[in-house]
């Protein structure tokens, strides 16, 4: 085979490899998919804590940390869900209701989650206005870990 073909081949099997993987490969095992939601739960957390402290005066209110806090919050918030893969139930996962059967009301919960966290943006350039809108959001976070997280 002349060398230009050979590479020609080289590069359509290389395409047709990687194609094939992202089809369902953005998580290798289940394990590292409850892996992933639980490294974006956790940094959502960390972040609703340093809100949280300047709500509470624990903290001295910083406009421009707060508002990097709620703008990560936001973003991080949109991750969690696509590595609820179907299956991912068990590998350290810590489910108590069932997000797959009950997908519609799962869905719902997380749409919550960003409205509030849009909201947590725009609240977080004032102190009276976070100091509610950290409650609110933290109220969206209970209401999904009430019927869906095993403590
Ligand atoms: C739509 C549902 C839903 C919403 C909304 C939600 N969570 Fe969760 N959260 C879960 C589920 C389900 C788990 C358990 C995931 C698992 O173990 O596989 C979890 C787990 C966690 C964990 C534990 C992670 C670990 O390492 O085990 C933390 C911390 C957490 N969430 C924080 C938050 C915070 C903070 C918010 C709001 C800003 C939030 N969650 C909003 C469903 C939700």
């Amino acid at each position: 085979m002349p060398s230009k073909a050979r590479i020609a081949v080289a590069i359509g099997c290389t395409a047709a490899v990687l194609l094939a993987n992202t089809a369902f490969a953005q998580f290798r095992k289940n394990e590292d998919a409850v892996d992933y939601r639980q490294s974006a739960f956790t940094l959502m957390s960390n972040h609703m804590g340093r809100l949280a402290a300047m709500a509470k005066g624990e903290q001295p209110y910083d406009a421009e940390a707060a508002k990097q806090s709620a703008r990560l919050i936001h973003v991080v918030s949109q991750l969690p869900w696509e590595a609820f893969v179907p299956g991912s139930d068990k590998d350290g996962a810590r489910l108590k209701d069932d997000p797959w059967a009950k997908a519609d009301e799962f869905r719902k919960l997380q749409e919550r989650l960003a409205g509030e966290t849009d909201k947590l943006v725009e609240a977080s350039g004032d102190l009276d206005a976070l100091r509610k809108q950290v409650g609110a959001t933290g109220a969206a976070c209970k209401a999904c870990h009430d019927q869906f997280r095993k403590i």
